[in-house]
């Protein structure tokens, strides 16, 4: 196991990801918080950070455990601050280090550089740079703006970079990560989506032992991988909750649920769509909206769970970005933050154990452990979903007869893009219902109705998205079905802004 020390770095979470391709096991911890260390702990990396180690409030790291003790590699912050804090000079850089270098000195016979060819392109990102370095270290790469672009401390298995191998652009990267991880510190690349199945299985069965467990399900891929997994551990003791919110998609709940039957899980379909709808009567706050949706939903599912005798656990869909983020939150140095997911426990009147199988992957591991479980693709596939539905698609007041208009565009719209083979292209896809109508004509009638915008995005995790270039046949057939078949639109308008600045969903 490799343990990442983050100083807050919006690279952080990127470095686990490459050493997990490596089927390398790794965590996040933050730099003030580390565990104990333990034999299964093979080597350590400090992130980078925003800060300077110039500033006196800049993170300061216990070394004194790991520094010659375990191999230890220190990336842009790190390598900084292991120059710094031992006497050396890190300084503000008068020359471009930003964005693309070239290697152009290379110690071939370190351990670290094994196979990275002369010239190989790294990705600079930093404001500081290493002056001087103390004694003892040792170059072992350099570009031409930058001379200590690696080093190695001498006696010891402790390693500074000033570029980040874990982004792109440093083209061989993951091999020098690799050369870290196997070469340097010995782990085996055994975790893979297989083995993760295998153990979880294994750990759940011992964790579980005939407990009865609940889970409500939302047709997503977390909750879904979440299922199949334990009702492999432990059968038709899981019992699965799906509740019809009133702003699903269209004909989801029976479509979502029929599925799951065929999966062989344990689940029962909660229609409760008038009481949602009921309860966000009249509110057009979108956080008020949010709020209502979450309330019921706690309802719906503690009336559903008390129904079920004998359950002890509240099975979570929890994954390992939600982990960190909420690490982050009640501590630690990383500045993103996302307010809308679902860590933060159970309500009281719950009187449940969480268990949370997930709680150490990474989205596309999920995907990876969903495949290895035998879960359909399209399941897998599907694009994400917000959590209030459609509520938060229907700018201004909720009806059931906007639910209704809205379901049929996004139907239209997503069926399209399932027919035209572009549904695998696009990251998260949708329709928002305007509250604003426009004139139109139709035969020789006037008509006045309502706007509603498409979006289609791409991303790899939602926090920064860009538009799709759809092609202008595509939303041209879309728009003439959506104004020609759903009653209530005569006008459709396509989304083309990015995030940031704009957000993915309207509100
Ligand atoms: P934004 O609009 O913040 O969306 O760019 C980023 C991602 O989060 C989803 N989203 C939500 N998911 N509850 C959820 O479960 C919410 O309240 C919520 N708001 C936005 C959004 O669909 C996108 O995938």
């Amino acid at each position: 196991m490799i343990l990442i020390l983050d100083c807050g770095s919006q690279y952080t979470q990127l470095i686990a990801r490459r050493v997990r391709e490596l089927n390398i096991y790794c965590e996040i911890h933050p730099y003030n918080n580390a565990p104990k260390l333990t034999p299964a702990m093979k080597g350590v990396i400090i992130s980078g950070s925003p800060a300077s180690v110039r500033d006196d409030d800049s993170p300061k790291l216990e070394l004194e455990e790991i520094k010659g003790k375990l191999p230890l590699l220190g990336v842009c912050y790190g390598a900084q601050y292991m120059v710094q804090a031992f006497g050396g000079k890190v300084e503000a850089s008068d020359s471009r280090e930003y964005g693309r270098a070239n290697l152009k000195f290379i110690d071939e016979q370190s351990p670290l550089m094994t196979g990275m060819p002369m010239g190989s392109q790294v990705w600079m990102s930093h404001g500081d740079t290493i002056k001087q370095m103390p004694e003892g270290y040792k170059l072992i790469a350099s570009t031409a703006d930058v001379e200590a672009a690696a080093y190695k401390i001498e006696g010891e298995t402790t390693y500074g970079i000033q570029f980040h191998p874990e982004v792109y652009h440093s083209k061989d990267g993951l091999k020098l990560l690799e050369n870290f991880t196997v070469g340097i510190c010995g782990c085996v690349q055994d975790w893979t989506p297989i083995s993760f199945v295998e153990d979880t299985i294994e750990k759940m069965r011992k964790k579980l032992g005939k407990d009865h467990v609940v889970l409500g399900l939302s047709g997503g891929v977390d909750s879904t991988v979440t299922a199949v997994l334990l009702s492999e551990a432990i059968g038709d003791r899981l019992h699965c909750i799906f509740v019809n919110n009133g702003v699903l998609r269209k004909d989801e709940f029976e479509n979502v649920l029929e599925q799951y039957k065929e999966m062989g899980l344990n689940i029962k379909g909660v229609d409760s769509s008038d009481r949602f709808l009921n309860a966000l009567e009249g509110i057009a706050d979108p956080e008020i909206k949010r709020k209502t949706i979450g309330r019921k939903f706690i309802e719906v599912f503690d009336d559903e769970a008390s129904l079920i005798t004998n359950v002890e656990w509240l099975a979570q869909g929890t994954i390992y970005p939600d982990v960190i983020e909420s690490v982050s939150v009640n501590g630690g140095p990383s500045a993103t933050i996302k307010s809308h997911h679902n860590v933060g426990g159970l309500p009281d009147f719950m009187k449940l154990q969480v268990v949370e199988p997930m709680k150490s992957l990474f989205k596309d591991e999920v995907r990876r452990v969903g495949k290895a479980l035998g879960i359909d693709d399209e399941l897998l596939g599907r694009h994400p979903f917000p959590g209030p539905g459609l509520a938060i698609r229907i700018i201004g007041e909720i009806t059931k007869e906007k639910v209704r208009v809205l379901q049929e565009v996004d139907h239209i719209f997503i069926q399209g893009l399932k027919d035209h083979g572009l549904y695998d292209d696009v990251w998260q896809a949708g329709a928002m219902l305007l509250p604003v109508q426009s004139v139109g004509v139709m035969g020789d009638e006037r008509t006045y109705e309502n706007v509603v915008a498409l979006r289609a995005v791409e991303s790899t995790d939602g926090m920064t998205a860009d538009w799709v270039h759809l092609p202008y046949e595509f939303l041209a057939e879309i728009s003439n079905k959506i104004i020609n078949r759903v009653k209530g639109v005569n006008r459709v308008v396509y989304d083309i802004s990015s995030k940031p600045p704009a957000t993915i969903e309207w509100e």
